[in-house]
């Protein structure tokens, strides 16, 4: 007996190998992007990423944490049900953005009692809707309209978050509450925005947003997220890349295995305006708007197969990232080759792992760039080491592959591979999962279980 393993068993050994994070942020606008740019949360991989971050909720006039989309609560039951055949996967719900421009944080920090209404109308809205966790979205105290005291009222707000997790966690004999937050990477912004050794001890994970280092609103290409310095770099530019920013948290006191490295599946875009095409080259705006995200100034992985498939691409090697040119048209982005490089140098530096800002912009369906679904992200997976995913999502579209079909039409649950012994398979709204027994083991469909053959 003590030999069997149950599937769940099996599952769960499977996930509790790498203690690395590999969180995931997706976005509730991207299901109106068109035709098969449409990103729910059905189109999340449960196996892909250790958290999903749902953005983004907002802050009412009651200072209670609120719903934006008018099917954010249909989607968080979608995302939630992922637990089912994932039951690692942890899930946060971001809050934050701007209402009219203006982050909803700065009304409801001022006072001790709004922030009580707050922090408790955020407990039960997660407890409620069933997830792991909080994630604070605020672009940034002290910045954008608003005031300098509001560095200190962050850590107040952290500060009384995390105490009143604790609280409910014991109160309610619940697994206590996830607190996370996205920060910025620039250092003035940091300096302005954040009491990092006060902060850091209530978090339990930190997204520094290693991206939008330079963009279209400068009048020289520059990369979105570069790894370092490059010999073009200038005054405050030499503060513009991923090993300055990151070395700036840890010397604020931020321990390293808190921080997480910001992986963009986007890239950032110029319109050149001279006969030049290298790094630092005249520039006069954005390229054209991609056909899906339809924003000026970026172009989701997506979109950036495409563009590559007919541009000159080269490689910053002084920045250990790729650019792509074609006619007027400039763009900084990531590979695998580059994502493969800031996993080596985060390793280096003992970070808690990576956050992907978003699923919703790599080929998450598989069908732009014939790499597969989720090519970029797929390929940080495992670059990070973890453990190969048991499943054979397919990309519909381009494969009919019968094992890949096996689920369609059949119900939940767990079910026989009669062509390998050594595996089965789980159903789960209509995609199947294809999982492996431990080594010596079969699967044995009167159990639903893997045991001795
Ligand atoms: C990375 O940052 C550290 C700390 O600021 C610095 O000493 C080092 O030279 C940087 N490395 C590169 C390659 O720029």
């Amino acid at each position: 007996m003590a030999r069997l393993l149950t599937a769940l068993g099996v599952l769960l050994t499977l996930h509790m190998v790498s203690s690395n994070m590999l969180v995931c942020h997706v976005t509730n606008w991207a299901q109106y992007r068109p035709s098969s740019a449409k990103f729910t949360t059905d189109n999340i991989d449960p196996f892909l990423c250790t958290h999903v971050i749902y953005s983004l909720a907002t802050i009412n006039s009651f200072n209670q944490i609120s719903a934006v989309e008018w099917n954010d609560e249909q989607q968080y039951g979608r995302l939630q049900s992922l637990k089912n055949v994932n039951p690692a996967l942890k899930t946060l719900l971001s809050v934050g953005g701007t209402n009219n421009g203006i982050s909803p944080f700065i009304a409801m920090v001022t006072k001790p009692e709004s922030r009580a209404v707050f922090i408790k109308s955020a407990i039960s809205f997660l407890r409620t809707n069933n997830f792991d966790g909080l994630n604070l979205a605020w672009e940034y105290p002290g910045h954008n309209g608003s005031p300098q005291e509001d560095k200190e009222r962050f850590t107040q707000l952290v500060m009384e978050l995390a105490k009143a997790f604790e609280a409910d966690a014991k109160d309610n004999r619940k697994t206590k509450l996830m607190l996370s937050a996205n920060v910025a990477a620039l250092r003035p912004t940091i300096d302005g925005a954040y009491e990092v050794s006060k902060i850091v001890p209530h978090l339990d994970f930190i997204n520094v947003m290693t991206y939008d280092y330079h963009g279209h609103w400068e009048a020289a290409t520059g990369h979105n997220s570069p790894l370092f310095i490059s010999s073009v770099d200038s005054g405050s530019h030499i503060h513009h890349n991923i090993n300055s920013s990151v070395s700036h948290w840890l010397l604020l006191g931020a321990p390293a295995e808190k921080l997480l490295l910001g992986f963009p599946t986007f890239g950032r875009t110029y319109h050149l305006s001279t006969a030049a095409t290298s790094l630092g080259a005249p520039a006069d705006g954005p390229a054209a708007a991609g056909p899906y995200t339809r924003t000026p100034g970026f172009w989701a992985f997506y979109e950036i197969c495409n563009f590559i498939s007919g541009a000159t691409v080269e490689w910053i090697s002084e920045q250990e990232v790729p650019y792509a040119v074609s006619g007027s048209s400039w763009l900084g982005y990531d590979d695998l080759r580059s994502f493969s490089s800031k996993v080596q140098w985060m390793t280096a530096y003992n970070l808690g792992g990576a956050h992907v800002w978003t699923l919703d912009m790599d080929d998450f369906g598989g069908s732009f760039c014939s790499e597969g679904a989720y090519p970029l992200v797929n390929h940080l997976r495992i670059s990070m080491g973890f453990p190969p995913k048991p499943t054979t999502t397919p990309a519909p579209t381009t494969t009919r592959d019968p094992v890949a079909n096996f689920c369609r039409g059949l119900p939940n649950g767990l079910y026989e591979n009669s062509a390998d012994k050594t595996t089965y398979f789980q159903c789960f709204q209509g995609n199947t999962y294809l999982h492996h027994c431990q080594s010596g083991l079969i699967y044995w469909d009167s159990c639903k279980c893997c045991n001795w053959p």
